[in-house]
């Protein structure tokens, strides 16, 4: 086949997906930056100046707002993953990141889970806790400190929810209080008070801190404590996100192993994670690899994500893996899902002062906080899934190899389709060199 009958055969494919609104866009990875980017702009909806933030996406004057002694801004490349099916729905994810095989990895994890249907999630509401320290307790005065907190719920409740004028509107505001007493601390008896609160579409860090620090003298004066620290805990397992998937057997056949011993291999690949730490850091790296990207991308905290998800890990007093994959004994399916806290916003924060992160939320046409985090988890699933099958297989390099090949022929001078196929030819020859990609591009690849 000629490059010219391949690349009208692209064009119409890829014609015919933006028709249908389908993520499964063939070739998109071909296409040059213009053509990638015209392409989200049309499934989007962007105007030209929405479109044109990604090319600047942070105007120096608002990074000079948004931090202190700035210097400049700092770049990372930004990747549209394909072949998503969320909930039914199909959706372009873009994704900020360094690392090369990220976006190829979530794009192949989507399409082999868009064969058995798309990911499934299931999300809580977005409520977060705030923690507020009491201090000069003893032992004995905790109990009765307790009880008079409990009689008091409903009015220090209503002091939290009066902070904000917005969230209650929006049917958000403090929800309710736990107590938390620790007799033994190496500081002596301490109490915590757990303030829940929905922040509804929003992070909702300064809400919650507003609240603790707003209740902090009630608690004070019904406990006869004195108030420590007053913070959100960036452990937020009220706020849990689940994605699960089916993925056909067939679909992960690869290096010459059927797709049903794949699917057995990574089952082990998984338990190794379950048991023993040292494979789980590595083994949810590789889950935070899919979900870090959108999370930046979208002007979220990832710091917050990370530390969530890494205390979620070890809740059972072992730091464990985030997923569980099993083969479904009667299809012979393989069966994934992933569960974690993602305390993430669609509103607030630098989701809508950066102009490239509104951006992006727009492409994914995530407008409530737990429509992004449903997107967010079945990334982190998809990625997984695409570094697991890569591992128990042919491992991670010869991927890896192609990718790193294809930028040697672009550096080389190579169009984005001969880049392709140069890549392709240097991989095959075990030869992924740039002086072999300057001799591939000089006899036309
Ligand atoms: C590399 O960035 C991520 C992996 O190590 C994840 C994993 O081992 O599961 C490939």
């Amino acid at each position: 086949m000629n490059s010219h009958s391949s690349s009208d055969q692209n064009t119409t494919a890829l014609e015919a997906a933006l028709a249908a609104r389908s993520s499964r866009l063939p070739g998109f990875y071909r296409l040059s930056v213009a053509q990638r980017r015209a392409i989200v702009a049309s499934w989007a909806g962007l105007s030209a100046a929405e479109a044109n933030h990604f090319d600047c996406g942070l105007p120096l004057e608002r990074a000079d707002a948004m931090i202190e002694n700035v210097v400049g801004c700092f770049s990372l490349p930004v990747g549209i993953a394909t072949n998503f099916t969320v909930d039914g729905r199909d959706l372009l994810v873009p994704m900020a990141v360094e690392e090369p095989s990220v976006v190829a990895a979530a794009s192949h994890g989507a399409l082999m889970v868009r064969a058995g249907g798309g990911f499934v999630t299931a999300v809580d509401e977005p409520v977060m806790i705030g923690q507020i320290q009491v201090m000069g307790l003893s032992a004995e005065q905790m109990a009765p400190a307790c009880a008079r907190l409990r009689a008091l719920e409903a009015d220090i409740l209503a002091v939290a929810h009066a902070q904000s004028a917005s969230l209650p509107r929006l049917g958000g505001g403090a929800r309710a209080l736990e107590i938390r007493p620790f007799p033994e601390t190496p500081a002596g008896p301490m109490l915590v008070v757990h303030l829940l609160y929905d922040t509804r579409d929003a992070m909702g860090a300064n809400a919650v801190n507003t609240a603790c620090e707003a209740i902090a003298p009630v608690i004070e004066a019904a406990t006869g404590g004195q108030v420590l620290m007053r913070i959100l805990s960036n452990l937020a397992d009220r706020r849990l996100a689940r994605a699960s998937c089916r993925v056909p057997v067939a679909q992960l056949s690869k290096g010459g192993l059927e797709g049903a011993e794949v699917a057995r291999r990574i089952v082990a690949a998984n338990a190794l994670a379950v048991v023993d730490p040292y494979r789980a850091a590595t083994h949810n790296k590789g889950i935070l690899n899919g979900i870090d990207p959108v999370v930046i991308a979208t002007g979220n905290d990832w710091r917050s994500v990370e530390a969530g998800a890494h205390a979620y890990a070890a809740r059972s007093g072992q730091y464990r893996s985030l997923t569980d994959w099993s083969v479904d004994e009667t299809s012979g399916d393989l069966l994934g899902s992933l569960e974690l806290p993602l305390a993430l916003g669609t509103v607030g924060g630098s989701s809508r002062s950066h102009a490239l992160a509104a951006t992006c939320l727009k492409v994914l046409g995530a407008n409530r906080s737990q429509e992004l985090a449903a997107t967010v988890a079945s990334v982190g699933l998809a990625q997984n899934l695409s570094a697991l099958r890569a591992l128990v297989s042919e491992g991670i390099q010869s991927g890896h190899m192609a990718l790193h090949a294809r930028q040697l022929a672009l550096a080389a001078g190579a169009s984005a389709e001969a880049a392709h196929r140069i890549a392709e030819q240097m991989v095959r020859e075990g030869s992924v060199r740039s002086a072999r990609a300057a001799e591939l591009v000089a006899i036309g690849g």
